[in-house]
């Protein structure tokens, strides 16, 4: 029997065990010493095989973002030397290496991806996430995919090879081996300030928020949509909430209302289940809607008013893109209420988030319904899919596809929460559903311990939002408040009577309305 059949044997009878081992739960040792060799122990390296992960343009060195795609390079120096077999292992750097095998592994470290393109790699059916040689040919260098691990609260990660250059002469360790620990630098569109159930303003803020749309083909070329003409965004929408109110959350489910607007860019389910969540103790207080943009107006401003108060400190929105299977752009708890009193101004570039309720990878992939329906999540950057217009590219070589500004434009002393604030309220507001361009309301409902309410006058229309560009069909919609029985002692029991006569507040009574109108052209 030559070496080289008795060694086969070894490896299969190695493999046979470790399966073995695993159906027991027993931990087995991944024995990177390469099959093919006569000598038990490594050379020296010296520097003639590196294993690198190729940096792009502003990526940092040893860090990796969560969920990204990373080319590593396995290759020889000195191309007269080059490589017949490798072995390319990620691994926990805390677990003792001589010490795991297939067995079963908690800590996510990611995975490789052998190139489709490219037949000298297969996975390993000896070790966890290994990838290995699948021929014995000469090679100057090998490119292994590595995607890292989505949320996983392991900080670091270890890439280790094995390198045969023949027979006698095989190496590992040293300049094969890289330690990477995770970026934990906030991703460049998050708030300034992390969320605080609490917040100890005794103030009210005014903000203005503007959405700017930075999506065109310069910007982002890569599968950009064949239709150009036919490209925009739906309207900005949402709200000022409270720490319990969630419009939108990495990592949950997309409401019925996030899913229409995600994909028909459809806001009337949204808007409405805003409106249903308007509350002095919580929920939502200002509905937030910005003007509808489409092409060739892709990058004109849409912007909205809203106010914040020590209740609802934070704002969410969202804006569809379309054409997309899914997806939208926007902020989501972003907070307001900071330890230097309400955030003055902040800008942020906005990335696709994926709404997890259609499947497709590109602008115009054909459409079906993800079943089942997964949570929203960042569009996949760094796709391996060359239809995606992220194929291969690394989150900090995104150019953004939109800047959200946010400005304080004024701060209020709190006002006395009894009924005859109410049309002070209301005759300000009327003044917002002035501003231009601002379809906006304000909802205020008045504190009250009390079920019995009625509604103020309805608040004048807004003007003509147009559907489409600049004019022809449109709607507008127009307000009113819930005005909550005050506890004060100013009303007479004959009024107190009175109120009790008023329908209770009831969730399905409108608070808004809108009609369809016209804009000239
Ligand atoms: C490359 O390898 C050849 C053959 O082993 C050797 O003669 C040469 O000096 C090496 N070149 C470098 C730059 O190390
Ligand atoms: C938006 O969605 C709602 C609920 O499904 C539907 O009734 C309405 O017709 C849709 N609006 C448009 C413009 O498609
Ligand atoms: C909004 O209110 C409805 C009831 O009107 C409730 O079912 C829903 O959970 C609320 N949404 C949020 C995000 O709190
Ligand atoms: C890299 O960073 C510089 C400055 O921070 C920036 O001007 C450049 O556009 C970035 N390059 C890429 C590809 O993002």
């Amino acid at each position: 029997m030559s070496i080289n059949n008795f060694l086969v044997i070894c490896m299969k009878l190695s493999i046979l065990l470790s399966l073995i081992f695993k159906a027991h739960a027993q931990p087995v040792k991944c024995d990177q010493t390469p099959p093919q060799v006569t000598v038990s122990e490594p050379s020296e390296n010296k520097g003639l095989f590196k294993l690198s992960v190729v940096r792009r343009d502003n990526d940092t060195k040893n860090v990796y973002l969560p969920d990204q795609t990373y080319v590593l390079m396995l290759e020889t120096t000195n191309i007269t030397r080059p490589f017949r077999w490798f072995m390319i292992t990620v691994e926990d750097p805390d677990v003792d290496n001589s010490a795991h095998g297939f067995e079963h592994h908690s800590v996510d470290v990611g995975s490789l991806k052998t190139l489709a393109s490219n037949q000298q790699s297969r996975y390993s059916e000896k070790c966890f996430n290994t990838v290995e040689s699948a021929d014995y040919s000469e090679k100057n260098y090998v490119e292994i995919h590595w995607v890292s691990p989505k949320n996983s609260p392991k900080q670091k990660v270890r890439l280790r090879a094995t390198v045969v250059e023949n027979p006698e002469m095989w190496y590992t360790e040293e300049d094969l081996t890289i330690e990477l620990k995770k970026d934990d630098r906030k991703p460049l569109d998050s708030a300034p300030y992390p969320t605080v159930e609490h917040c100890d303003l005794r103030s009210e803020a005014r903000y203005e928020i503007t959405f700017n749309g930075r999506w065109s083909r310069l910007t982002h070329p890569r599968n950009y949509p064949s239709k150009p003409d036919e490209n925009g965004y739906s309207h900005m929408v949402g709200a000022s909430h409270a720490y319990d109110f969630t419009l939108w959350h990495h990592g949950t489910m997309a409401s019925l209302g996030m899913k229409l607007l995600a994909e028909d860019a459809n806001i009337t389910v949204i808007e409405r289940d805003i409106i249903n969540n308007m509350s002095s103790t919580g929920g939502t207080r200002t509905l937030i809607r910005g003007k509808r943009r489409h092409h060739p107006e892709m990058f004109e401003p849409s912007h909205s008013l809203f106010r914040a108060d020590s209740i609802h400190h934070l704002f969410s929105i969202a804006v569809a893109m379309k054409p997309s299977p899914d997806w939208f752009l926007g902020a989501s708890r972003f907070e307001l209420c900071t330890p230097f009193g309400w955030l003055e101004e902040h800008e942020m570039p906005l990335y696709p988030w994926d709404a997890g309720t259609m499947d497709g990878v590109s602008y115009e992939s054909p459409k079906s319904v993800t079943n089942p329906t997964d949570n929203i999540d960042r569009v996949e950057i760094g796709s391996f899919n060359s239809e995606s217009p992220f194929y291969q590219m690394n989150l900090n070589n995104l150019k953004p596809f939109a800047y959200l500004h946010v400005k304080r434009l004024a701060v209020y002393p709190i006002k006395g929460r009894n009924c005859n604030d109410i049309g002070e309220e209301a005759e300000e507001e009327s003044d917002v559903q002035n501003d231009q361009e601002v379809a906006i309301e304000e909802l205020r409902v008045l504190e009250s311990v009390q079920q019995h309410c009625t509604f103020s006058e309805w608040y004048e229309w807004s003007q003509c939002v147009p559907d489409q560009g600049h004019c022809g069909f449109g709607t507008q919609i127009r307000t009113r408040s819930r005005l909550e029985k005050s506890h004060s002692n100013k009303y007479s029991e004959e009024k107190n009577k009175q109120f009790k006569d008023i329908v209770s507040c009831q969730k399905d009574q409108p608070l808004m309305q809108s009609q369809p109108c016209y804009v000239d052209c």
